[in-house]
């Protein structure tokens, strides 16, 4: 790939993965400082859902960049400006091939997924979708892919319609002909694994049914990619969201993967530097992809660390990470039946990832995670970013567990503890 102002750099190739080590959670938690701290009391950690804690080697790739090659990207003619565009981009060479892209080029950098979703929403979205058009969406998505749509929806008179969930925290697929069948549909969006529920969806049924129909398949990955194998010409998705900082690396940083004939022919989503090829005051003539999407000075110190993460989960082995996050889910849900009033969200541990979302009788999310928290155990309540959902389900909000490499089952242990404690407090 030559440089986004047309000087050729270099750009590494992506190193072979080193062999992996067997995989043992309590040997992956030595290798996040967060675990290491010192404080009164233990560390639980059950909120990888909502953000990952970060390895040692993360950290590292990130001060690396800024103690020996901090400059801006793509601009610079001397040697640290070099290195650091080296970096940025061999960090979304990894990225791309980690979720097996046909080409670096359609990796585009994002701050998040949300960023991702509403790039896709206003770029293709703006440029593509009519009035009379239809999208369908699940009940089961975060918001992030929901309220785009809605606002796309508004202005330009565009019905939405949603797969429905049932009883059993599962899409009712048997809906999605009836949804489709008028041809008016432009776009399916799904959530690969949810959020609240942990349901993984069927998404390559899904993307075959729609792309029967003429429509593209959008997939929110924020949940997958971090946590399982995902290749998106397998699934056959047109687009994909997913976001750095629940994949072990750091804040600021996401991606759009979308195929390249749909982002060659989309217009920008923000206008400025880096993103043109030319401009003149009467008008500007866009840059080539990826460039066209990354407008002004990129995080490039979370793009490193983002790249740092994918080869350190590569080194776990993504197989490895989803068979312990489901093992915890199962193992977790098993002991959750000892404690009286509770009822889990969603459907059996075998259609699920390391997400368990429950309520407690008549206890309150947010006074189950204060209870929690005072034994150590950090645990989210709330909605989740999915109001639908919860409303669907017919509870205001719920608390939730989630599991990443690094969790140990002792914390599933004080997790029980600490909901049996939960329901002594608010007994009295
Ligand atoms: C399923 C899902 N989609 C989208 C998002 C949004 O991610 P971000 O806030 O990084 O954009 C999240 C974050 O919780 C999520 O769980």
């Amino acid at each position: 790939m030559t440089r986004a102002s047309g000087v050729s750099v270099a750009i590494p190739e992506v190193r072979p993965a080193a062999p992996r080590a067997p995989f043992d959670p309590e040997v992956v938690r030595r290798q996040f400082p967060i675990f290491r701290a010192a404080r009164p009391k233990p560390l639980h950690y059950l909120d990888s859902a909502a953000t990952s804690q970060k390895p040692d080697a993360v950290l590292a790739a990130m001060d690396r960049y800024y103690s020996t090659c901090n400059a801006n990207i793509h601009r610079g003619i001397y040697g640290i400006a070099e290195e650091a565009t080296a970096a940025y981009e061999d960090a979304r060479r990894r990225v791309a091939r980690f979720v097996n892209a046909a080409s670096p080029r359609e990796l585009i950098f994002t701050r998040n997924s949300t960023e991702a979703i509403n790039l896709v929403a206003y770029a293709w979205g703006r440029s593509q979708i009519k009035a009379g058009d239809a999208i369908v969406l699940t009940e089961m998505e975060h918001h992030s892919n929901l309220v785009p749509w809605q606002i796309l929806a508004q202005e330009r008179g565009v019905e939405l319609r949603f797969i429905p969930v049932t009883g059993g925290g599962e899409l009712d697929l048997a809906a999605l002909p009836g949804l489709l069948a008028d041809g008016r549909v432009k776009l399916v969006g799904v959530v690969h694994i949810s959020n609240v529920l942990g349901t993984v969806n069927p998404v390559a049924e899904i993307a075959r049914q729609a792309h029967a129909a003429q429509a593209l398949l959008l997939l929110d990955a924020s949940q997958s990619v971090p946590h399982c194998p995902v290749d998106v010409q397998a699934l056959g998705c047109d687009f994909m969201a997913f976001t750095g900082h629940k994949l072990l690396g750091p804040t600021g940083i996401g991606a759009l993967w979308a195929r390249r004939a749909l982002l060659e022919a989309m217009p920008p989503f923000l206008g400025g530097g880096e993103m043109i090829r030319e401009v003149k005051l009467a008008g500007s003539q866009w840059n080539e992809l990826p460039w066209k999407f990354e407008a002004g000075t990129m995080a490039i110190a979370e793009a490193v660390g983002f790249g740092a993460a994918i080869d350190y989960l590569e080194s776990l082995g993504m197989e490895h990470v989803f068979a312990h996050d489901k093992a915890l889910a199962a193992a977790t849900m098993e002991r959750l039946r000892e404690v009286p009033d509770l009822t889990i969200l969603g459907p059996p541990a075998a259609k699920r990832g390391g997400v368990v979302a429950f309520t407690l009788g008549t206890i309150h999310p947010h006074d189950v995670a204060t209870v929690l928290d005072d034994e150590g155990v950090a645990v989210r309540a709330g909605h989740h970013c999915a109001m639908p959902l919860h409303e669907k389900l017919g509870v205001p909000a719920s608390a939730r567990a989630s599991f990443h490499c690094y969790t140990v089952p002792a914390e599933i242990d004080a997790l029980v503890r600490g909901l049996h404690r939960a329901r002594k407090v608010f007994a009295s």
